[in-house]
């Protein structure tokens, strides 16, 4: 007869054999796969009024409405990356990073952003700095132009909603390739508009936080899109020649992985992939919104009564000057969501999800973190990739941000794990589905301000304490795991 504990013991273990294990592959990364880490401006640098910075929108609604972030935290200080520039650059070293994908604060450079206004001579200052001291050491500066941080003024005119929010970002991106053209390959216009539209303007879970979804947020996806093109046609027209830099855009999407193999789910899957993704991408990548988006919006908008469809039009000539605008496909991705096929909404909810049209849900057995919206699914990456190669004919790929929040302190485990399963799944689709993803890029070199989440949330290889006026910074265990698989190109102990 079994005791009782031996019963226990046995069940124990069977349900450990039953936890589906992920194995890390312990083959090496090509030796052209680039390794990178990512941090933002408003994320990390502090000094919101110093040296003639001007206000953007996050400095706004942190300092007049402070009930909106967790904890009334803002980002006056944040890491203090404006004076420990440096330090940061120190800490790369050491994790033997390949690049740095940083942002660029368009209200430090141009601090009333719009069109014509004058530029702030500190604000290209510090960023030549940056440059310089990345170049001094041997690190790629992987640049982006915009994140998140739209100069108040610029939201005052309308923010990007308005069409004329065109000009002012192409008045913007000259000033940018004109200073620091000389010292970068790869720009990036835009981070993530999917939460810059849908989120700002949308839900109004981000600044400048209106709720308007299925109006508004379609209106400041149209012109993020039309300013991006203009972006890369600039670049194109007056700077490529002689600085022989690349051009994208940064996109984000979860997995949207079918709730069952039932042709509605899995329909309701590749809707949630255009709906999010394709959105952006299918305009830049071939000239216009994915069919889906149009059949539906248009047909949801005439039968509520608009006398023009609620997402706006591409003219001709607009859809060719935005076909093809990008040299590589950037993708931010964290974590899967299940897709599913569900009744059609009520005909007169407006909004981005009412024209999707489908239910989304986490599974209760996948691993939780610090984040209620980001479990550790592995191979939702992979799968994410080679839907990614396929719609889109095989682009090179970057990662340009993934990575996981923790509540370990500085033995982060959990995120030791999530790289190396992550990891694995990336190298994989590289390796054996012949995805061409060409550079990984873990978010975040440090704990930062996490928009709505304050200091709460924390995402950094590197802890920061923001109760130190000096805002010291101490490596977690998963910078020296990192900084290993970079230098090995191998995740586990001894690679083939
Ligand atoms: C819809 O109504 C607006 C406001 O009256 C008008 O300017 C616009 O031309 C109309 N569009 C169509 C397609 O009728
Ligand atoms: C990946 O893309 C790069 C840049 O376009 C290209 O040089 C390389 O040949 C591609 N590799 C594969 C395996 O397709
Ligand atoms: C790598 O993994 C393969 C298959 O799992 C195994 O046969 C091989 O011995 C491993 N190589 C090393 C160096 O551990």
């Amino acid at each position: 007869m079994i005791s009782n504990t031996k019963l226990i013991l046995l069940i124990i273990l069977f349900t450990l054999a039953q936890r589906p294990i992920e194995t890390a592959s312990n083959r090496s990364f090509p030796a052209s796969f680039k390794f990178g880490i990512a941090t933002s401006a408003h994320q990390i640098e502090g000094a919101w009024n110093e040296d003639g910075k001007g206000e953007n929108i996050w400095d706004h609604i942190c300092h007049t409405n402070p009930d909106y972030i967790d904890n009334g935290d803002n980002a006056d200080l944040a890491c203090d990356s404006y004076h420990k520039y440096k330090e940061d650059v120190a800490m790369l070293k050491d994790l033997g990073v390949n690049y740095y994908r940083f942002s660029l604060s368009w209200s430090r450079i141009i601090p009333l952003g719009i069109a014509g206004s004058p530029v702030n001579p500190a604000g290209i200052v510090y960023y030549q700095n940056l440059l310089q001291e990345l170049i001094d050491n041997d690190i790629e500066p992987l640049v982006t132009i915009y994140c998140w941080d739209l100069p108040e003024t610029v939201e005052e005119y309308g923010g990007f909603p308005n069409p004329e929010f065109e000009e002012h970002f192409a008045y913007y991106v000259r000033v940018v390739f004109q200073n620091f053209g000389h010292l970068v390959k790869y720009w990036i216009t835009f981070n993530e508009p999917l939460e810059s539209c849908y989120q700002g303007y949308g839900t109004g879970t981000m600044a400048p936080g209106y709720s308007h979804s299925g109006l508004t947020d379609y209106k400041c996806a149209h012109n993020i899109i039309k300013a991006h093109a203009k972006a890369y046609h600039v670049y194109d027209e007056e700077f490529r020649t002689q600085q022989q830099g690349s051009v994208g855009i940064v996109l984000d999407t979860s997995w949207y992985e079918p709730a069952t193999g039932g042709a509605a789910d899995v329909e309701a899957s590749e809707r949630a992939l255009q709906f999010a993704f394709g959105w952006y991408m299918h305009p830049i990548a071939f000239g216009n919104y994915p069919p889906v988006m149009v059949e539906r919006i248009d047909q949801r908008s005439e039968q509520q009564g608009f006398n023009t469809s609620r997402l706006p039009k591409f003219t001709e000539d607009e859809i060719e000057y935005i076909k093809g605008t990008y040299d590589f496909l950037a993708i931010n991705t964290y974590t899967t969501v299940y897709a599913q096929a569900r009744e059609e909404y009520d005909i007169d909810v407006i909004s981005w999800d009412s024209d999707m049209n489908v239910d989304m849900f986490l599974d209760d057995s996948w691993e939780e973190t610090g984040s209620s919206w980001l479990r550790v699914v592995p191979w939702g990456i992979r799968k994410l990739l080679n839907w990614l190669s396929k719609t889109y004919n095989n682009p090179e790929i970057f990662i340009t941000e993934n990575g996981v929040s923790d509540k370990d302190g500085l033995q982060d485990d959990q995120r030791i794990n999530f790289f190396r399963e992550y990891l694995s799944n990336v190298l994989d689709a590289v390796l054996d589905d012949g995805v061409n993803v060409t550079r990984y890029t873990a978010w975040s070199l440090m704990d930062n301000f996490e928009w709505q989440r304050g200091f709460s949330e924390k995402f950094g290889l590197y802890h920061v304490d923001f109760e130190d006026p000096e805002r010291s910074r101490t490596p977690k265990a998963s910078a020296e795991y990192y900084a290993q698989v970079i230098a090995t190109r191998c995740l586990v102990d001894v690679c083939d």
